[in-house]
């Protein structure tokens, strides 16, 4: 039997999140364009006494090492189904931003997923692998496939998008998470408050924009800077008003576009080139208006087999 198995996932960017009403599960439909970018965790299993997760790197203090973790629950879901022994070791090398609106704990329940069915050898189906990518969160499927994808319902229901170039990408890490949940909460609460209504009835069917995967499909960086769009972003400044002097300080440096990640609070800056990028991530940092600077680029491969 193989002694351990590493796999590597990236983190990601919503380049258009567009929320539709409160459904009455709990969830909101969306249209979710997901750019994976060269940011990534590290997930290596090898059999244990027990099922424990330990993790390093710089945010580690930040993560859950019980069951709450998507890792452990990825390994117990795959276990339960193939009748395989649960007890693993599971370690997480993180380099994603932790709860920042960067799919950091998708990545990790994608990526012990993946290096679990490995290590089993179960033989499931890429299609079974994405079903229980499902059940562990809206993000996980996508932190799976990688590249780019329009993601509905809930954001787990894939389209692989074309892209015709690499985008690059500056990130400024927030103090702190945002619970995504929160978020959610308060775009419903914003929506109320404004007088449109949060729920289904209320709030037109979440669609791609056109232009958009146009500028995906074409490489071109101006177009897209000029089609993001992010729904939860007035519901991430609101619950951390000081994102908006992040989103500042990147727009003065000469970012094409600057947005809030996901539900936050990690910003997003797109920009022409590497040259641009160091001088926008050199302008962030002396900004200090953020914790730590990121620079990247998309698309990403999707979580990924190396060593084992
Ligand atoms: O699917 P996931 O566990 O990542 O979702 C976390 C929370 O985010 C949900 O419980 C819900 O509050 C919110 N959410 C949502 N609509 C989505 C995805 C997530 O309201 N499409």
């Amino acid at each position: 039997m193989t002694a351990s198995v590493t796999v590597r996932v990236p983190a990601k960017v919503n380049v258009q999140l567009a929320v539709g009403g409160l459904r009455p599960d709990g969830f909101h439909d969306l249209a979710n364009v997901f750019l994976a970018v060269g940011l990534y965790d590290e997930i290596t299993v090898a059999p244990a006494d027990e099922l424990r997760v330990t993790c390093t790197g710089p945010d580690a203090g930040q993560v859950p090492l019980d069951r709450t973790n998507l890792a452990a629950r990825a390994a117990l879901a795959l276990a339960e189904r193939h009748g395989r022994d649960s007890r693993v070791h599971l370690h997480i090398d993180k380099d994603i931003p932790v709860a920042g609106g960067m799919a950091g704990g998708s990545a990790d329940g994608a990526g012990a997923l993946l290096a679990c069915d490995a290590l089993w050898g179960t033989g499931a189906s890429r299609e079974e692998l994405l079903e229980i990518c499902a059940e562990l969160g809206s993000d996980v499927p996508f932190s799976l496939v990688g590249g780019a994808a329009l993601g509905r319902g809930r954001g787990e229901l894939l389209t692989a998008l074309e892209v015709g170039g690499t985008f690059h990408w500056v990130f400024a890490v927030a103090d702190g998470g945002l619970s995504t949940p929160a978020v959610y909460a308060e775009c419903d609460r914003l929506r109320e408050a404004s007088g449109t209504g949060a729920g289904i009835a209320d709030i037109p069917d979440p669609e791609a924009s056109a232009a958009l995967l146009d500028a995906l499909r074409t490489g071109d960086a101006a177009a897209l800077a000029a089609a993001v769009s992010n729904d939860l972003q007035a519901a991430a400044v609101s619950l951390r008003p000081s994102l908006s002097a992040t989103l500042a300080a990147g727009t003065e440096a000469g970012a094409l576009a600057a947005m809030v990640s996901g539900s936050g609070p990690t910003t997003a800056f797109l920009v022409t080139d590497e040259t641009e990028a160091t001088k926008v991530a050199d302008a962030l940092r002396a900004s200090g208006t953020c914790r730590a600077v990121r620079v990247t680029s998309g698309p990403a491969a999707g979580a990924t087999v190396l060593r084992g």
